[in-house]
């Protein structure tokens, strides 16, 4: 989903807070994408690890046996996510779509924080480092270059022509104005949640934020000034050391020696009943005919067919598969963590993005040659099937410009 709007972690800093000394951290992760509190926790973990005294509160199940930290899940409310099938393309739809997405999120925040667990530990206790929801760099006084800097949701790249650049002032003018109304509504649910007389108001809490980490990093993103406050974690959620696979998938790519394995997945919150017939249809027909064996990330029950080069399953160890030397192709949502991953491990990937900074994303990693996008509402089998070859066999995507950052062979 956006990579600006969850994923800031935030810190307010009260009291000093030193390394020799532990501090109270409060760690305030409300997003129930998985792959969101996989980036939320890499960026908390050095924390846990020194030692600092840390309460972690999430949605959804922390998985983490080995670290000494405080949990407290609070109840998962219901989002209502069918907004994402809609047609999110252009200026008015991606509009739409960001104020009703920005909405559920801040419906989720607040509900998070009326949770019995969270009441509970807002009366009693406090913290010398916490992390509210942000996501506007303006907070930080960054500037915001539009003349050269594209902004995220207009999908357009660098350089920008003369046209691109007055799309830009438009589009951020209408931005602006929806930021306002953005204020407004988070301005309600702060004053509903922590009261005047204990808490300093939504207005000035903003002034007081010390650090912004967004998941970004600087050769993927564009060219453009931040402010030393603002920290680039883009990639935190990449492991130094895989994991082994479990067996299943283990051999399954170990035996695509020959032709490859192609690894499909659309991320962790377009579930199948987000689809309709005809692109599964397109999907199946497609990876059913290719000589590769296709790993495919599916989370319903009933199957869009069988083959037998074709293996489903519910939940993926993503960063691992990518890893894989026999992964040739990643067709993708084109979601940022993904993307991150894939360009880490030298994978290059067909894109279908489906809302928000995905076409932005899609585009920029067609233009510096690490795959090619796709437009989800022209698709066709044999557009689908032409992006898998050319990735799979023109040497200028899957080898002589793309290289991996970690490994020196290429994937082809
Ligand atoms: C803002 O930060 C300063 C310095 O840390 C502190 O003195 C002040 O109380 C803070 N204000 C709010 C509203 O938290
Ligand atoms: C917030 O979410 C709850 C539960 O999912 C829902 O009942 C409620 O109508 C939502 N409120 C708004 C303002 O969207
Ligand atoms: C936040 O949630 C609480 C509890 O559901 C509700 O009473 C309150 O009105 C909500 N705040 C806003 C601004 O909607
Ligand atoms: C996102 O996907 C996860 C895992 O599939 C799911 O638990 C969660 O509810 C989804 N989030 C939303 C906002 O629907």
């Amino acid at each position: 989903m956006l990579r600006v709007s969850v994923l800031t972690i935030l810190t307010v800093l009260s009291v000093n807070f030193t390394v020799s000394h532990s501090a109270r951290i409060l760690g305030l992760f409300p997003s129930p994408a998985k792959s969101h509190l996989i980036v939320h926790m890499n960026a908390i973990r050095p924390m846990i690890e020194r030692g600092h005294d840390v309460t972690i509160v999430t949605t959804i199940p922390v998985k983490e046996p080995n670290l000494k930290f405080r949990h407290i899940k609070a109840e998962q409310p219901n989002l209502d996510l069918s907004v994402i099938s809609q047609n999110a393309k252009g200026f008015l739809n991606t509009m739409k779509l960001m104020a009703k997405v920005t909405n559920n999120l801040l419906n989720l925040t607040n509900l998070t924080l009326n949770s019995p667990e969270m009441q509970k530990l807002m009366k009693e206790e406090s913290f010398d480092l916490g992390s509210p929801l942000q996501h506007i760099s303006k907070l930080m006084g960054n500037p915001l270059e539009l003349s050269y800097v594209p902004d995220l949701l207009t999908g357009l790249q660098q350089p920008m022509g003369f046209f691109d650049w007055v799309l830009n002032y438009v589009f951020s003018g209408v931005e602006f104005l929806l930021l306002q109304y953005m204020n407004y509504r988070m301005d309600q649910y702060y004053k509903s949640n922590f009261s005047p007389d204990k808490y300093p108001s939504f207005e000035e809490m903003k002034k007081n934020v010390s650090l912004l980490f967004v998941n970004t990093y600087l050769s993927q993103g564009h060219i453009q000034p931040n402010v030393p406050t603002i920290i680039q974690i883009g990639g935190i959620q990449i492991k130094p050391k895989q994991d082994p696979l479990p067996q299943d998938i283990k051999e399954f790519l170990d035996s695509a020696s020959e032709s490859g394995a192609i690894y499909f997945c659309l991320g962790s919150n377009i579930s199948a009943d987000l689809l309709t017939p005809d692109f599964i249809n397109i999907m199946f027909k497609v990876f059913s005919s290719l000589k590769q064996k296709v790993i495919w990330k599916w989370d319903n029950d009933e199957f869009p067919g069988k083959s037998a080069n074709i293996l489903y399953k519910k939940w993926l160890p993503q960063d691992d598969i990518l890893a894989h030397p026999n992964l040739k192709v990643f067709v993708t949502h084109a979601g940022s963590g993904g993307v991150t991953e894939a360009q880490y491990h030298g994978v290059p990937m067909v894109a279908i993005p489906f809302f928000a900074d995905q076409f932005s994303n899609a585009n920029k990693l067609q233009k510096i040659g690490h795959g090619v996008a796709l437009d989800r509402d022209t698709l066709t089998k044999e557009s689908l099937r032409k992006a898998v070859l050319e990735v799979l066999e023109n040497p200028r995507l899957c080898g002589d410009i793309f290289q991996s950052i970690q490994r020196s062979t290429f994937k082809c």
